[in-house]
């Protein structure tokens, strides 16, 4: 049987399956579904139905799939249509239920057309990368990019449940396994000294013993904050604590160019940016910053920038960041390892480069 762990948001609650036993906790959610005379449809990405053949089969047997191309260029205004389409064409009314299995992308996807179809049916996630069971899967926030921007139109939808099991992640790339653990790293940084003083001492791998437990308990801490601030709206802190090393992180990746570093890569560098700021605001000393960069890159991570980016050019892509309010945007510091709070005050331009600039910017290029 199954673990579980609640996420409590009323008449949105929803469980988190994990462990052994989740296909067969999926297929049970199918029957009495079916039972209730409701259709079911599910949404996967290439990589995933090539890969996860026998999975997708033993969960889902023939009901109807859509496969979209992998990868973030699915997640458009072009691949929520395919996706809508599909749900149409299947004839899935208001009972249906869509089932994502994939990563981020197919998750936030699928979210989103199951947020806009008929105005609103239940949907499952499979996550299948490490990133999706540690943040994406959970939380309900669903979108797409649009040419404007990443993210820049979407929906929250909870879920009616996730089923996370790890040994779908045994065919993911090695470099998305990285990618993943950034988001960990993370979650020990903001909310657990212990995880982050694990993984310290030795670094998560896909084959550790105990992967399963770390991400349930990345999904409690990120279950709690969502539950206090399920729709981001926290003066401070709440739920823009999860967005650690991101402020850096969404600069870096947009300034590099899309593609250029997977998020949770980007992600690794601005932890090491963020872990800067906090030691030029006098929370933390120089000790933890150094602990924080060997962390990272004992997880196959980058602690700097593989190649130099210009200033100028990441500044104006964080002051473009859709989390920026009164032009200056809010940034998450470290009190300490393991407890985090968003500030603003005190934050100069100044400060910020300095910061970028000990991750490997220069002036221009
Ligand atoms: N909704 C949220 O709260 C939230 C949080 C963080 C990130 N995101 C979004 O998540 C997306 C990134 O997610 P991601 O990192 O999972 O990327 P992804 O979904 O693109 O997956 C990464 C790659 O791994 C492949 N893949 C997935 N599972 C596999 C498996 N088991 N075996 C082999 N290949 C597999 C995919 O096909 C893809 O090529 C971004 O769009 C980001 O904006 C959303």
């Amino acid at each position: 049987m199954a673990e579980t762990l609640t996420v409590n948001l009323q008449e949105r609650s929803y469980p988190i399956f994990f462990g052994g036993g989740i296909q067969q906790a999926v297929r049970a959610e199918i029957d009495r579904l079916a039972r209730a005379g409701r259709k079911v449809a599910v949404l996967t990405d290439a990589h995933v139905a090539d890969r996860q053949r026998a999975a997708l089969a033993a969960m889902f047997g023939d009901a109807p799939r859509c496969t979209v191309d992998a990868g973030e260029k699915a997640k458009s205004v072009a691949g929520l249509g395919e996706v809508l389409e599909f749900l149409a064409s299947h004839g899935l009314d208001r009972g249906g239920a869509l089932f994502a299995v994939g990563g981020g992308v197919v998750g936030d996807l699928g979210g989103f057309a199951a947020a806009a179809y008929l105005r609103g049916v239940d949907f499952y996630q499979v996550p299948t990368t490490l990133l999706a069971m540690v943040d994406s899967s959970v939380g309900g926030k669903t979108g797409i990019n649009l040419a404007a921007g990443k993210n820049l139109a979407g929906a929250f939808h909870q879920p009616r449940g996730v089923f996370i099991d790890t040994s779908l992640l045994a065919t993911l790339p090695p470099r998305e396994f990285a990618a993943g653990m950034a988001e960990v790293i993370k979650y020990g940084l903001l909310g657990e000294a212990a995880l982050f003083a694990e993984l310290e001492a030795a670094p998560l791998t896909v084959t550790s013993a105990g992967l399963a437990g770390v991400i349930r308990r990345c999904c409690a801490l990120k279950a709690r904050i969502v539950e206090a601030d399920e729709r981001e709206l926290a003066k401070d802190g709440g739920r823009a604590l999860l967005n650690l090393g991101h402020t850096f992180g969404h600069a870096i990746e947009q300034a590099a160019g899309y593609g250029t570093y997977l998020h949770g890569e980007a992600v690794a560098v601005g932890l090491c940016a963020a872990a800067r700021l906090s030691q030029k605001l006098g929370l933390i000393p120089a000790g933890d910053v150094a602990r924080i960069d060997a962390v990272v890159k004992a997880h196959a991570l980058p602690a700097r920038l593989r190649t130099p980016l210009a200033l100028p050019t990441l500044l104006a892509a964080m002051a473009r960041d859709k989390k920026v309010r009164a032009g200056l945007p809010r940034f998450v510091v470290l009190q300490r390892l393991g407890e985090a709070a968003t500030r603003q005050d005190g934050i100069t331009p100044v400060l910020v480069e300095a910061c970028f600039r000990e991750v490997g910017a220069v002036d221009s290029l």
